[in-house]
């Protein structure tokens, strides 16, 4: 009888073992022989990086043995809510997921209940108590390089009331989290010389994104070149008609590139006395752009690390493994609320970035960020 209860004691130990580490989105790789399918699922293709992004972490994935599928939900939430339930379909055990905006939990709740694990991948999904994992870069420190440079750039130590500067603001969009990281962080830089009026905001000025009227005002829906385009042109020719700007604060690249354009169609920054426009991504057009002198800067980071760092994580979390990721930091103290979704604090592991000018062009060169051809152009 003792013996009986024993083997009944082990079989149920056993079982809620399995139970618990399918709790976790934990029945794939080691389980499944390696062969588990990861659905990757990636917000758009406009901007350069997200098509890197899938290409690597696709190739990551199969490294490790994984099936790994590639979708882009070209800015459309209900395009990649098909595509993660496409997955869900396949009988996909994790997903990579960087979203489009907060639509994205319902299909983030179907995974929670088939038992798929989630981790957002550089954007956090917002209003969800459905995942566990975050991994993305320091996005706060992002935007601090971002008014660093326009810091360094205006040399802004130096500026006095008298003479001030004058920039004006821009933000990505509104329905990705990240821009938020990326504003504040910036303007925890620029707000002091605001402040002391050595620097002059032309057009709407929120002092944080909390300013949720006039951040709207400044942000950039879906990330579209098109727009920051068309309303820097607006700005050129009515709040800023009357001042010589020195600066745009751009939350990245491809959106620098649009300012640069609609500002060398003014006659009066055509010469080529352009503001200093800040960006991110280090996207090869606008890496030539700084080395030819345009683009002020950029912050690199460095996506192939990002992804290979994801499907590390993806790998521990489907062998029920406590995670353990080389190149990443689990954010503590005070930056365990990156991973505060509204609902849940869920665990972010962050990379970091690196601030790009003129005089370190190299550092993304260097590290194979760019094709062969397009490196030789930056040497
Ligand atoms: C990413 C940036 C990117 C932007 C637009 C953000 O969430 O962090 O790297 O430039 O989205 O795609």
């Amino acid at each position: 009888m003792k013996k009986i209860c024993l083997v009944l004691i082990i079989l149920l130990a056993a079982g809620s073992f399995v139970f618990a580490s399918g709790a976790q989105g934990g029945s794939g790789g080691a389980a499944a022989g390696g062969s588990a399918l990861i659905g990757i699922a990636m917000p758009e293709t406009h901007v350069l990086r997200w098509q890197k992004d899938g290409a690597s972490l696709k190739t990551e994935a199969e490294k490790r043995g994984y099936r790994a599928e590639v979708a882009f939900g070209d800015a459309d939430q209900t395009q990649q809510n098909r595509q993660i339930q496409g997955f869900l379909t396949q009988g996909a055990k994790l997903l990579v997921v960087g979203n489009i905006n907060d639509g994205v939990n319902s299909v983030i709740a179907d995974a929670a209940r088939d038992k798929v694990a989630v981790i957002a991948y550089d954007r956090l999904i917002m209003g969800s108590a459905d995942y566990d994992y975050y991994i993305t870069f320091d996005n706060f420190k992002v935007g601090q390089f971002q008014g660093q440079g326009i810091e360094q750039g205006l040399n802004l130590a130096s500026a006095t009331a008298a003479s001030p500067k004058y920039i004006t603001l821009f933000a990505g969009s509104p329905t990705d989290n990240n821009s938020k990281f990326f504003f504040d962080g910036a303007m925890s830089v620029l707000n002091p010389y605001i402040d002391k009026g050595v620097l002059k905001v032309v057009g709407p000025y929120p002092k944080t994104s909390a300013d949720n009227a006039n951040f709207q005002r400044i942000a950039t829906e879906n990330w579209q070149a098109p727009l920051a385009k068309t309303r820097m042109e607006n700005l050129l020719s009515n709040d800023a008609r009357d001042v010589v700007l020195d600066a745009v604060l751009a939350p990245n690249d491809t959106l620098a590139r649009a300012i640069i354009e609609a500002c060398l169609a003014d006659a009066k920054y055509a010469g080529g006395k352009l503001p200093v426009v800040t960006g991110q991504d280090a996207e090869f057009d606008s890496a030539l752009s700084i080395k030819n002198g345009q683009q002020y800067m950029t912050v690199f980071k460095d996506t192939a690390k990002l992804a290979e760092a994801a499907v590390i994580l993806a790998d521990q979390i489907l062998k029920g493994q406590t995670p353990n990721v080389p190149g990443a930091s689990l954010a503590s103290g005070s930056l365990t609320s990156i991973g505060d979704t509204g609902r849940k604090v869920v665990k972010a592991y962050l990379l970091e970035p690196v601030i790009i000018t003129k005089n370190n062009i190299s550092v993304p060169v260097n590290a194979g960020f760019y094709t062969d051809a397009e490196a030789a152009q930056l040497r």
